[in-house]
């Protein structure tokens, strides 16, 4: 045992007044962020979060991370929340935990680089709103893209944490790119840049616990600035590097409140509180206050949330990310997507495809958004390319990336793959090697113009210049300008315990259609749930009615499941077996069946992959060459500009931006 975690106590007791380690380990909580971020999809909900806040604020963390990440995207995408209001509301709660987040550089909090004047106006904004701790890291540890971020949160008198992402090409650390000597330059870097804390930032589990000891204690001797270790338990390896972490001298660690811990999430707090009881680095922590807070938890908040958790699965370690060293939040989006385009039998191809491309496409570390760039662009190769041509469809990303728009990789993007990608791409066939946001024309006023008075304050502004679809229409519900759909709307602990017990009858074949007697009428109260079992989709209006919940109808959907749904389907537990309640006479469909070619003749366009339309290139009428981009479809957060299938005139446009499709949906007709 290192001297640093010495036992000095003889008597030891979970009291709050035991005395004060020598030099107590730093707790970042991240159960508000990177917790239900793991576990639960980022649908965390404000209102979740408030039971237990003035307890959590009591705990004495360093500092509790809020927001930032997904958060941004998928409050105002899924939950119809107002991302901004979640720092303020918390902050009524937490008044002396600072808060912290993390930004994706100039990246913001969303999937692509930003111009100078909106990540200026974004980093204000955040400050202004109540953050206190900027986590800033870039996907390709390419610093440049902390040059316009940095100096705004040090001007706004906040604290900058610089991070380091951690990522390898060996089982273990070394090789020729990321070895110890890159991770201690990196750390100069950003010491270099004014970090007040530097991260080491393992967004997949990779850090193995020796490995985890010799880079700690080589940040240690080389920089002055507090070491945080931020390492997901993916890999099941995360509480031994935690402790030999702390054996090497790291400052702060991060974990999460048991109920939102393990899995792909982090470790939990409690354990570490008791194995350093009594140490020089004690964290000082009420264990009593913590089992508190657990179980309110447990009993108010988690029944809302247990449906989202992977419980496809009984073991808690990821196996393949030992193998693969990829993040289990990619491997999942993977399996999602070849999933959704019945091809999940070619997961073992996209496993071997994915070290190729990522080697082709500059060695990158894999984090958001480089994860998904690299996973989508794989899937594409193994879905659509043949034995003569590879990268047949490119993504918009990747585009992005060979022109050196997210900065430079760590070794220089495969020559053909680039020139390949860059053929006819709008900027210029020759890549950039420049700061990437010094070529991006600024865009605020821009957005200012198009969103007009939807935006009130510069808050939707910026909302809006981040996320133009998804913002728009958020902001159509936050003014009242269009009607909140029912699935974002946040439901009671009751609901979703009527909802649990649903499925659970439905999966039990006890969901019959009441013989003889009529149906009541549909009542106020009358909700409607998406239950989804296997490929099959049932909408099931519930009216609560004495007390019990009544199934007023039962109604089997089309096949197609929207994509926001598919994002992060309502995990139905697999029952192979299970009656399908909805094999009764056919109800009338609820939603338009998709347009289809039949009436308009010409080559259609299909739809390759479910996914959102983000904008059509052309319209009615116009002309287009084969293989012009037609259309721009989003899928998993990537875009793909898709080919027009024929030269011709548009002849139909079946869709607006914003519509989700279907595999297969005829998006436009050529003739
Ligand atoms: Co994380």
């Amino acid at each position: 045992m290192s001297d640093h975690t010495q036992v000095k106590m003889t008597t030891m007791n979970y009291d709050k007044d035991r005395p004060k380690a020598e030099n107590p380990v730093k707790i970042e909580d991240l159960t508000f962020r990177d917790g239900h971020q793991s576990l639960f999809a980022t649908r965390g909900r404000t209102e979740d979060m408030i039971p237990v806040a003035e307890m959590m604020d009591e705990v004495g963390f360093w500092a509790m991370e809020t927001w930032g990440g997904a958060t941004f995207d998928t409050m105002h995408r899924f939950l119809n929340e107002d991302p901004w209001e979640r720092i303020r509301t918390l902050k009524r709660y937490v008044k002396k935990t600072p808060f912290s987040m993390l930004l994706r550089a100039q990246n913001l909090v969303g999937y692509r680089n930003y111009a100078d004047d909106l990540a200026r106006a974004f980093v204000e904004r955040t400050a202004e709103n109540g953050m206190d701790i900027f986590r800033t890291f870039d996907a390709l540890n390419d610093y440049r893209n902390f040059e316009t971020v940095v100096p705004v949160i040090k001007e706004c008198g906040k604290h900058f944490q610089g991070c380091i992402c951690y990522t390898m090409t060996e089982p273990r650390l070394g090789g020729e790119v990321y070895n110890l000597d890159y991770y201690v330059n990196k750390a100069k870097d950003l010491e270099a840049m004014g970090a007040d804390s530097i991260c080491v930032k393992d967004m997949a589990g990779l850090i193995a616990p020796y490995d985890a000891y010799a880079i700690i204690k080589a940040l240690k001797e080389t920089v002055k600035a507090p070491i945080h270790l931020h390492s997901h338990f993916t890999s099941g390896m995360s509480p031994m590097s935690h402790l030999k972490a702390i054996e090497a001298g790291v400052d702060i660690i991060d974990t999460c409140m048991t109920p939102y811990a393990y899995r792909t999430s982090h470790a939990a707090i409690e354990p570490l509180v008791m194995t350093l009881l009594g140490t020089n680095r004690d964290t000082g922590f009420d264990i009593r206050l913590m089992a508190q807070i657990n179980e309110i938890l447990e009993r108010d908040v988690m029944p809302k949330y247990m449906h989202l958790l992977d419980s496809s699965k009984a073991s808690i370690v990821d196996i393949n990310v030992l193998l693969h060293q990829t993040p289990g939040g990619m491997l999942s989006n993977l399996v999602n997507q070849l999933r959704e385009m019945d091809a999940l039998d070619k997961i073992g191809e996209v496993y071997k495809e994915l070290p190729r491309v990522r080697k082709e496409l500059g060695q990158i570390p894999l984090v958001t958004p480089t994860s998904q760039i690299v996973g989508i662009q794989t899937v594409n190769n193994v879905l659509f390319d043949d034995e003569n041509e590879r990268y047949k469809m490119i993504t918009a990303q990747v585009k992005d990336l060979c022109y050196g728009l997210y900065g430079k990789t760590a070794i220089p993007i495969d020559s053909e793959v680039q020139k390949k990608a860059l053929k006819g791409y709008p900027r210029g066939e020759e890549p950039i090697t420049c700061r990437p946001a010094e070529v991006l024309e600024p865009e605020l006023e821009k957005a200012k113009e198009e969103i007009g008075d939807l935006a009130v304050d510069m808050d939707d502004t910026v909302l809006y210049a981040i996320y133009p679809v998804t913002g728009k229409k958020f902001l159509k519900w936050k003014y009242g300008k269009e009607e909140v759909p029912d699935e974002v709307k946040p439901k009671t602990l009751e609901q979703a315990k009527a909802e649990q017990e649903l499925v659970r009858k439905a999966l039990a074949g006890k969901l019959v259609e009441k013989g003889g007697k009529e149906a009541p009428e549909k009542g106020e109260s009358l909700r409607t749930f998406n239950v989804f079992v296997d490929d099959e989709y049932f909408e099931i209006g519930v009216e609560e009615v004495g007390g019990t919940p009544l199934v007023s109808y039962v109604q089997q959907m089309q096949a197609q499941m929207p994509a926001q749904a598919a994002a992060a389907p309502i995990a139905m537990p697999a029952a192979p077996a299970a009656p399908k309640p909805a094999e009764k006479p056919a109800p009338k469909p609820a939603a338009a069946p998709a347009p289809k070619a039949a009436d308009v003749d010409g080559t259609p366009l299909a739809a390759p992959m479910p996914g959102m339309i983000v904008k059509y290139e052309k319209k009615v009428g116009d002309a287009v060459n084969e293989g012009e981009t037609i259309v721009v479809l989003e899928a998993m957060k990537m875009e793909n500009a898709l080919p027009s299938p024929a030269s011709g005139t548009v002849k139909a446009i079946n869709f607006d931006s914003g519509d989700s499709v279907a595999k297969g949906d005829v998006l436009c007709v050529v003739g």
